[in-house]
């Protein structure tokens, strides 16, 4: 029987595997017989070959998004990553066209693509079309679907606090976009009467006559069961500055009620409009974060066909669901 040889003493690749971290106790490098300091041979980290899904927009490095999808994809055990992919308006058909070919498995929309994405679509669910924006992709097969999961998102946020019996009355602060899926989502929560004021009342008019809803919806300000806010006055300003103190001067006056929503959100302390709310003794008051991730909870759903970890979810972006 023959018997290899034993390796020869200076041969590195055959004295290494048996080697022991002799170089300044550093795991990584070991010193052949030699007396020559080697690095350990890296074992290639096994590559992610699960389609990502993707957050389409411009700009979309500040989301959250990412923080809290990737905690519940690990918590779902499920090889998918969630990251942002900057869209601009001129690449968005390309993006839409690589989630056709099974590139990434899914994808959120953000601004400034909610409305254009929808005809790069091969269909949309019936709450997309309502609220004539979609802010995510779902894919069966080539087939891609857009579906809306703003407004149920923000349903979900409004809902814990109204377990026991729908809000009759609401008074809508806005009258674009945000404004239009709040009111789907109002409608939604069995609010019958709706109060809508913007700056610019001939919007809120338009609003009122375009969205079909069985909702009496009224141009003007009046006291009401609940407020939500969907301006963008005073979006990104810092507590404590001018700026913010003078977008929370403009809601001073407001009609509040005894529950108050902004679904504009910060990350560094309260918005303006809450702020004010606050300095009026508002006490049931909520900023967007909890939309953004019920939103997003939905999507997962959509996209995995699992129950999303809600809690999880709101853990990871630091808010409890009072
Ligand atoms: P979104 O999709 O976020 O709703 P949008 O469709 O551009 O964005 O709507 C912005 C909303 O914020 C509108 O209701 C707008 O009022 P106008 O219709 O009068 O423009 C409101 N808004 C923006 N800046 C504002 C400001 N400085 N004061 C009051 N409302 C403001």
């Amino acid at each position: 029987m023959f018997d290899p040889p034993n390796p020869p003493q200076d041969n590195v690749a055959s004295a290494l595997p048996f080697g022991q971290p002799r170089h300044g106790g550093n795991p990584n490098v070991y010193v052949a017989t030699s007396g020559v300091p080697v690095p350990r041979p890296r074992v290639p980290a096994p590559v992610n070959t699960a389609p990502p899904i993707w957050l389409l927009g411009d700009p979309v490095n500040h989301s959250l998004s990412p923080r809290f999808q990737n905690a519940a994809l690990r918590h779902l055990g499920l090889p998918n990553t969630y990251r942002t992919r900057h869209t601009p308006a001129s690449e968005l058909a390309d993006a839409v066209d690589a989630i056709r070919r099974g590139v990434a498995m899914g994808a959120n929309v953000t601004l400034p693509h909610k409305r254009a994405v929808g005809a790069h679509l091969d269909g949309l669910a019936t709450l997309a079309t309502r609220a004539g924006a979609v802010n995510t992709i779902v894919a069966e097969g080539e087939r891609l679907t857009g579906h809306n999961t703003d407004v149920t998102g923000l349903l979900r946020a409004l809902s814990r606090w109204f377990v026991e019996g729908s809000p009759r009355t609401a008074l809508l602060l806005g009258a674009g976009g945000a404004a239009r899926g709040a009111l789907l989502a109002l409608e939604r929560l069995g609010v019958e009467e709706v109060w809508i004021a913007n700056r610019t009342s001939d919007a809120a008019r338009a609003l009122a006559r375009e969205l079909d809803t069985d909702m009496a919806l009224h141009v003007g300000r009046a006291r009401c069961d609940l407020v939500i806010h969907t301006t963008s006055l005073g979006v990104g300003t810092v507590p404590d500055t001018a700026e913010h103190h003078k977008a929370a001067e403009v809601w001073s006056d407001t009609p509040w009620a005894p529950w108050v929503y902004d679904v504009c959100y910060s990350a560094e302390g309260p918005t303006p409009f809450l702020a004010a709310a606050h300095a009026a003794g508002v006490t049931h008051r909520l900023d967007g974060l909890t939309m953004l991730v019920h939103q997003g909870a939905d999507s997962l759903e959509l996209w995995t066909g699992q129950p999303a970890p809600r809690e999880l979810m709101l853990d990871a972006v630091g808010v409890g669901d009072d």
